[in-house]
């Protein structure tokens, strides 16, 4: 693919890879040696405080799947309370990665990895999983609508489903846009650059709409990750992220800004929870 491909999804495992073979550390932010370890860390406590009502009801005989599960953040905190989780990334040396984790957590057992993209899910049957984790993936989706949808069909009838993206004016704010697209990246949300290929951005009532439309059931949508990667990224002291308490207090923040509507659509990631009951 070139530099100027505008297609969702296509370069992103290519600048992945390119990505692994020239920073290793870089990439794999579970490894206390990386220079992302603190920023990730905040990252997942922020993920998992919000989500803390759905992951203390997953059950050991759950089925879970986390699409796009990467280096494996969440695959581990899966695995250690569901009896069976599938890991799905295109990424070969993501995978490796994942797999180095969930050996160190002793937790190989309970995983099966699949390197595969979201077309995996079309050979999946309906309401195969009680829970399906999609973090941070359909930015780059060809067709997040007919995605989505999948994700809900896979989904069983009493399950349910988690789904995050990076939000359009937050992700706009860290990321780089250059002079001449800026008009896409305002009206479609549709973002080239050549460290992914292009990703889609979607604003807050995108998101709603598309995670809402499938489900039929009821989502939720807030949003997060407005310090550390986000628009007020400024605010935070990178020098105290390894402090339990200051990440506490971080997290606490994020949640009053998610609190406020005039905020919560610059958030740098929407999480959504569906539940299709
Ligand atoms: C921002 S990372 C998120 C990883 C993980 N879910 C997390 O939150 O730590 C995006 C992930 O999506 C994967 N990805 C990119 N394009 C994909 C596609 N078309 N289908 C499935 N996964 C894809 C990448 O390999 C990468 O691991």
């Amino acid at each position: 693919m070139s530099d100027d491909d505008t297609t969702a999804g296509s370069g992103s495992v290519a600048a992945l890879e390119k990505a692994w073979a020239e920073d290793p550390l870089m990439m794999d932010y579970l490894d206390p040696a990386s220079p992302y370890f603190g920023l990730k860390r905040l990252s997942t406590d922020l993920y998992l405080r919000a989500l803390a009502d759905v992951l203390d009801a997953v059950e050991s005989t759950d089925r879970v799947l986390d699409l796009g599960c990467g280096i494996g953040r969440f695959t581990v905190e899966l695995a250690k309370r569901a009896g069976e989780v599938v890991a799905v990334d295109p990424c070969a040396s993501s995978l490796a990665a994942c797999r180095r984790h969930l050996a160190e957590a002793g937790l190989s057992e309970r995983v099966r990895i699949e390197q595969a993209d979201l077309s995996y899910l079309r050979d999946v049957p309906d309401g195969a999983f009680d829970l399906v984790l999609c973090a941070e993936v359909l930015n780059y989706s060809d067709d997040p609508e007919a995605d989505m949808a999948e994700i809900v069909r896979v989904t069983q009838p009493s399950g349910c489903a988690i789904v995050s993206i990076e939000g359009r004016f937050g992700a706009l704010v860290v990321r780089g846009v250059g002079e001449d697209q800026w008009g896409d990246a305002l009206g479609s949300g549709r973002l080239a650059n050549s460290s992914d290929g292009a990703i889609w951005l979607p604003t807050l009532d995108e998101f709603a709409a598309l995670v809402q439309t499938p489900s039929g059931g009821r989502a939720s949508v807030i949003g997060s990750h407005f310090l550390g990667e986000g628009v007020f990224w400024t605010s935070l002291d990178d020098e105290r992220l390894g402090d339990d308490a200051y990440r506490r207090r971080i997290a606490q923040i994020d949640e009053t800004l998610n609190a406020d509507e005039r905020v919560r659509p610059w958030a740098r990631v929407f999480i959504a929870v569906l539940f299709k009951d």
